[in-house]
């Protein structure tokens, strides 16, 4: 299993989008997909608790468990904000990570895409999100894909762009072959 994180909890993100065009790619070439999305977190995790560690709190261990252990590889979708990555994605990356560390990241492969309104395609944001896992162990795929201006990629709510569909489809072979 895939499991793929869109990463922000703003309603109607475009994000999401671009999430649900890969997911559609890799089940074409056979894979089972998970969608971890970041709106579908209860705000209730983030309170002081969230750090307490074993055996934390209940909803966001089911998540977890069923999400992020079980799982090999993942692709972590992060739009741009304010030059990096949404807050809610770190929020609960520092929430899992106290649950069980090893069990998370380590050793795991992990495909970043950034998206933006603007032309730099949260780049940096996604440099800034492979450092993250690189520190909590995984193995980030070389090819980081900056997706930017992307209004102009969908049309009545779908990804409508050629080119994007093409390299997004390659970075799901990539996924796959890692
Ligand atoms: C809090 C916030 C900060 C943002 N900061 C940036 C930014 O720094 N650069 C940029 O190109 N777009 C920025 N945007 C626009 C997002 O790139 C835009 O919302 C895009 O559609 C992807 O995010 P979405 O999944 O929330 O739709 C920002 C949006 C929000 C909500």
């Amino acid at each position: 299993m895939i499991t793929l994180i869109s990463g922000t909890n703003r309603p109607e993100s475009r994000t999401r989008l671009f999430v649900d065009y890969f997911a559609d790619q890799l089940r074409r070439l056979g894979e089972e997909v998970a969608i971890l999305d970041m709106a579908d977190l209860h705000h209730g995790y983030f309170q002081e608790e969230m750090y307490q560690g074993k055996p934390g709190n209940a909803d966001l261990v089911a998540l977890h468990r069923r999400y992020i252990q079980p799982t090999r590889k993942f692709a972590v979708f992060a739009p741009e904000y304010n030059g990096s990555y949404p807050g809610v994605l770190k929020l609960f990356l520092d929430g899992i990570s106290v649950i069980d560390y090893a069990g998370n990241f380590a050793g795991k492969h992990v495909a970043l895409v950034g998206l933006a309104s603007g032309r730099a395609g949260n780049l940096r944001g996604v440099d800034h999100l492979a450092d993250v896992f690189a520190h909590m162990g995984a193995w980030v795929l070389p090819n980081r894909l900056p997706i930017s201006s992307i209004e102009n990629l969908i049309a009545e709510d779908e990804l409508s762009d050629e080119e994007t569909k093409n390299v997004l489809r390659k970075l799901a072979e990539q996924l796959i072959a890692a």
